[in-house]
């Protein structure tokens, strides 16, 4: 019987089968239990030695079952544990990670050619009155550029800034010369086309000193083409017309073949200067204003200035 009883207890793998062995055993009709009632019909004489063994059998089988039953236990906690196991040494699941966009990168590009010039980064508010935004910078009131079909006006003195000139006045009026400045910003003008949207991006760009001259302002910009489009890249002067300067010139640079034109610029006109009460005759000076949406295309060769704005990642990614 305890032959038996061990051979089916070390063969037995989880509770249930130990649970039936139990009960086929030690049960109340089990194999040990039955010899034990054999006990009452077996002669005076020979019970005590007959219960001995029965007693020894049924404790050894007692115990067998209880070994097997922490075994058992014991095996399936581990097996619980594998299921879980972490492996520390596999590499982790890799996430999408966000960048700047690709505006705030030229932005900062740029920020760093001309801070390396020795310019200054400031900045002005959205937000302007027609005397900054105009009268300042010698934009008379028959402008075309003042007309409320070209920019976004609150009232009769409010309106958006239409570029970042006015914080040319508002730096001006605030330091002494000599200055070097530099002040990006967005801009708002009603106007909405592939290569043109109601709120762009510009550099404003002013140097004031003495004996400033053309040559300055071209060598400036020479020295910005060259670190942003490369050592070939060649500079443009055309002649144009800003009120606020004199000369003025709309300036190309030579990109891939082609001659494209990225900004506007010239010579601080005498009536900006007395404007701000700088005296024309000791203090002379260049200024400029590119586009960052405009330079980011050439650069990148992105036909439609909308796509800046679309936040469709499939663009954004690319850059
Ligand atoms: N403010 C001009 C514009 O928005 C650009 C410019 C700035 C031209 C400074 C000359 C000097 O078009």
């Amino acid at each position: 019987l305890l032959i038996e009883a061990k051979d089916e207890i070390s063969s037995a793998n989880d509770m249930a089968s130990l649970n039936n062995i139990r009960i086929k055993y030690l049960g109340k009709k089990g194999l040990v239990t039955l010899e034990m009632k054999k006990l009452k019909k077996l002669p005076q004489e020979e019970k005590p030695k007959f219960g001995a063994v029965i007693n020894k059998v049924r404790n050894e089988i007692e115990k067998l079952l209880n070994e097997k039953m922490e075994e058992i236990r014991k095996n399936e906690k581990i097996k619980k544990f594998e299921k879980i196991r972490v492996d520390v040494t596999l590499p982790g699941a890799k996430r999408d990670k966000g960048h700047l966009h690709i505006l705030t990168k030229v932005q900062r590009e740029l920020e760093d050619i001309f801070i390396s010039m020795g310019f200054e980064v400031v900045e002005g508010p959205e937000v302007e009155d027609t005397w900054h935004n105009f009268d300042a910078l010698n934009t008379p009131e028959w402008h075309p550029a003042r007309d409320a079909q070209d920019s976004f006006y609150f009232d009769e003195k409010t309106l958006l800034r239409t570029h970042t000139s006015p914080i040319q006045i508002r730096t001006m009026l605030e330091k002494k010369p000599p200055l070097a400045i530099i002040s990006p910003g967005r801009v708002f003008r009603r106007d909405y086309d592939s290569t043109h949207l109601p709120m762009f991006t510009q550099m404003e760009g002013l140097y004031v000193d003495k004996n400033v001259t053309v040559r300055h302002l071209k060598y400036t910009l020479e020295e910005m083409a060259r670190r942003v489009f490369g050592e070939s890249a060649k500079v443009r002067l055309k002649p144009s017309f800003f009120p606020f300067t004199e000369p003025s010139y709309e300036v190309d640079v030579w990109f891939q073949g082609n001659w494209l034109e990225i900004l506007g610029a010239g010579m601080v006109d005498p009536n900006v200067f007395r404007n701000v009460g700088y005296d024309p005759e000791t203090w002379s000076g260049f200024a400029f204003g590119l586009g960052l949406e405009r330079i980011a295309m050439v650069k990148y060769g992105i036909k439609d200035i909308r796509d800046f704005i679309r936040n469709d990642v499939r663009f954004l990614e690319n850059y």
